[in-house]
């Protein structure tokens, strides 16, 4: 008998799982497979956590990005080629071989249509592939990030109606937010603490169990699963309106001719003092996830006049930048057409490769409407993708000086870069906005602009 045989017996034999056993206990003792369906920023570093307690079959559409995989590359560039030794994990991008899970974890993006609507298609296809796969008694986690009330009213009834099985009584589900912070090397996936959900009492206990293999930092058993939903939705929510009132006061004090980050200074003396700063709100989670509450409240009567005005100064925040510097080239007396001007940095934030919904790229999107001559430099972003994403072309270096240095993204080696190096780069009349405030008291022989 081949080795291929052998496998693949074991493989179907892992579906008869002993009753007796609860899918814990099965996932513990290998006689049932985890599926991690979507292995991107937030699905690999799971599947491959897990993969260190449990057999896991990580599935993904895109064959390049799973033949990357295969060769112990996270296409992400997130994790190191070590991350994925001594694990037990096989990657596919066959949706027939999801059949042989039992306990499915769905990490798939959930972006906002150019409507700012929630767009559901890849959520729902990825279920679409689960409830292909569904048999009796399996689980189906989703950690993609929903409205409250997404999972219930949206991939259950797909799971219901394309497997033929009862939800809560053939097949059970459970949401738990995911919280992991790309480029934070410190804050890993097993030291933030998990919410979890269950559809009942029994589901909670399992995913509870599951995820509390691999989180170090400990779990919590939410209620419900609209109530882990909306605790993920919340965070991010809290933090745009939040960045939202600083970029607004930081507009406030620009006209008074005072500094925001000392007013902050100051201000932040007080204990109960919130620790916010002005900046860019761009990626797929705080820039996105509040759009997903709004729709939601609407659709059930309510007007989220705060949310909604929370997310148009932010979004409205890159056009503002652009036309700071427009203002200043101008108040200089220089043609703003032939101006210089340099851009460093163009993700969407420090220290990832991930240029989705880059703020920073509308800036500079903005500033091309007025000036023929913007260099947009990040050893971080992929050129090919600028080009495709945003129509930018990047270059590999500054070249000569500049008239104004816009610092748009808080990269390390930025912040470690000595004042003269950008006063070398600038012309005697040139200036430096500082869009994160990481050159603060740094620039002195140049016109130095924060938010
Ligand atoms: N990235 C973050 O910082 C972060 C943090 C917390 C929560 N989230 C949430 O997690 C979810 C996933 O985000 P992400 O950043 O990991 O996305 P991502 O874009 O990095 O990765 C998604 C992966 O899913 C794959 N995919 C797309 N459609 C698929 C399908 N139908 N079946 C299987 N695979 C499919 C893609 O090829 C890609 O590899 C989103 O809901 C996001 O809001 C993200």
């Amino acid at each position: 008998m081949s080795m291929l045989t052998t496998e693949k017996q074991s493989k179907n034999q892992k579906q008869i799982v002993n009753a007796n056993e609860s899918i814990f206990e099965a996932l513990k003792n290998k006689t049932a497979d985890l599926a991690v369906v979507g292995l991107g920023y937030v699905g690999l570093p799971v599947a491959l956590e897990f993969a260190r307690h449990f057999s896991v079959l990580g599935f993904d559409i895109n064959q390049q990005r799973v033949e990357m995989m295969n060769n112990s590359q996270d296409p992400s560039d997130e994790l190191e080629s070590s991350a994925f030794e001594n694990k037990d994990i096989r990657f596919t991008w066959e949706a027939e071989k999801l059949a042989e899970a039992k306990f499915f974890v769905v990490a798939v993006p959930t972006p906002i249509d150019k409507q700012n609507q929630p767009d559901l298609r890849i959520l729902k296809s990825a279920t679409t592939s689960v409830a292909k796969a569904l048999k009796k008694g399996d689980y189906v986690v989703f950690e993609s990030t929903v409205y409250p009330g997404c999972t219930e009213e949206v991939c259950v009834p797909i799971l219901e109606q394309l497997s033929g099985l009862q939800y809560n009584v053939d097949f059970k589900v459970g949401y738990s937010p995911e919280r992991i912070n790309p480029g934070d090397k410190t804050n890993t996936i097993d030291k933030i603490i998990k919410i979890v959900s269950g559809s009942d009492d029994e589901a909670l206990e399992n995913v509870a169990n599951v995820y509390d293999t691999i989180i170090t930092a400990g779990i919590h058993r939410a209620p419900s699963l609209k109530v882990a939903e909306a605790a993920k939705i919340v965070e991010n929510t809290q933090r745009d309106v939040n960045i939202a009132l600083m970029n607004e006061l930081s507009m406030i004090f620009e006209k008074m001719g005072v500094n925001t980050y000392e007013v902050l200074e100051a201000a932040g003396t007080k204990w109960n003092f919130l620790n916010f700063y002005p900046g860019l709100v761009g990626g797929h989670c705080i820039g996105v996830d509040p759009y997903y509450l709004i729709n939601k409240a609407i659709r059930i009567g309510h007007n989220p006049i705060l949310i909604s005005a929370g997310r148009s100064v932010n979004d409205g925040m890159p056009a503002k930048i652009a036309n700071k510097i427009i203002n200043e080239l101008k108040t200089r007396g220089q043609k703003v057409s032939n101006a210089r001007i340099l851009v460093m940095g163009a993700t969407f934030k420090e220290n990832v490769t991930d240029i989705r919904n880059s703020k920073a790229a509308d800036i500079v999107l903005e500033l091309q409407k007025s000036c023929n001559d913007v260099t947009v430099v990040d050893s971080w972003a992929d050129a090919g993708e600028m080009k495709d994403h945003y129509g930018i072309e990047m270059s590999e270096a500054a070249t000569g000086i500049y008239d104004a240095i816009v610092v748009a993204v808080s990269h390390e080696t930025y912040v470690n870069m000595d004042a003269d190096q950008f006063v070398n780069m600038m012309t005697e009349d040139g200036f430096v906005m500082d869009v994160k405030g990481i050159l603060k008291n740094k620039i002195e022989a140049k016109d130095y602009f924060s938010l």
